[in-house]
């Protein structure tokens, strides 16, 4: 399950028992925040797509933690692979943005299965800049120096579909030298007609497919995992992806619109 569904860990033992391979909690802020104003949402029923604009309300770190180390000292709990994703508030300004990730990093590394670094939503202004080699390298040294094995394995960086081409090849190549663990494409993207939001769902398909092919191109020869994300809502669009080499895959929006009957629609 992609990260969105469950911001704050509330609905994790559900989740974590109907068939998802993993479930990725949040976004979550170091601090809690609301996020922008309701309505922030909009359901485009007949393209089985959705947009929003939630701006990560987030319960804050300090409380999703809590309701991580229940969910951990459950028995049978550690058969569950959970990922959190994280993300700096919206009032943190950018030049403070590592000190929010290194915060949260280091707050659940040991509650998670893996830690993905949430650079690419649309809806925290100037969020997506922090997409750039410069950042990502100053953060990854800080990130492993806290990583007990002193790698970055556990590490997933969330990517947005709007990359160009050559912003995704330098940060790719930061990606290969400190060997990242994975990467997730794609967050939604801003490729539509409506004033605000990020599209997700069936139209976010071809472009999320065709960002992959960019992807797997270019870390053919790396060991980080890639995990496909970004209107999957049958088969057909897990074989094209499995076409490209691709195994792991995340949905939102097909599970809103059919329910966790997709869970087992998607893997038979
Ligand atoms: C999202 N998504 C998202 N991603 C993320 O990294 N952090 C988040 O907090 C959210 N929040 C969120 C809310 C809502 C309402 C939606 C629809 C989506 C993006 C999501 O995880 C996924 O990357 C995209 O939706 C593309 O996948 P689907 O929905 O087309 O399967």
């Amino acid at each position: 399950l992609a990260a969105g569904f469950d911001k704050n860990a509330m609905a994790l033992d559900f989740l974590s028992q109907i068939g998802f391979g993993a479930v990725e909690v949040g976004t979550v802020t170091p601090k809690p925040q609301i996020g922008n104003d309701k309505k922030r949402i909009l359901r485009l029923q007949q393209d089985k797509a959705l947009i929003n604009w939630m701006g990560f309300p987030s319960h804050g770190s300090e409380i999703v933690k809590k309701r991580l180390e229940k969910f951990r000292s459950h028995k049978n709990s550690n058969q569950s692979c959970v990922g959190v994703n994280i993300g700096k508030n919206k009032e943190t300004p950018n030049s403070k943005a590592i000190d929010d990730y290194v915060l949260l990093y280091k707050g659940f590394l040991e509650l998670s299965d893996y830690i993905t670094i949430n650079i690419s939503s649309p809806n925290t202004p100037g969020l997506r800049e922090l997409q750039n080699p410069v950042f990502l390298n100053e953060l990854f040294m800080e990130l492993k120096k806290l990583s007990g094995d002193n790698k970055l394995s556990k590490l997933c960086v969330k990517l947005s579909p709007d990359l160009k081409k050559k912003d995704l090849e330098s940060q790719l190549n930061v990606f290969k030298e400190f060997e990242v663990g994975a990467v997730i494409g794609t967050n939604t993207t801003i490729d539509h007609s409506y004033d605000k939001g990020g599209l997700s769902g069936t139209p976010l398909f071809k472009k999320s497919l065709s960002f992959l092919e960019k992807v797997t191109e270019q870390l053919k020869e790396s060991e980080t995992m890639i995990i496909g994300c970004g209107g999957i809502s049958s088969q057909s669009e897990i074989q094209k992806l499995q076409t490209l080499g691709i195994n792991h895959f995340q949905i939102y929006t097909s599970f809103v619109y059919q329910g966790p009957a997709i869970i087992n629609k998607l893997l038979s």
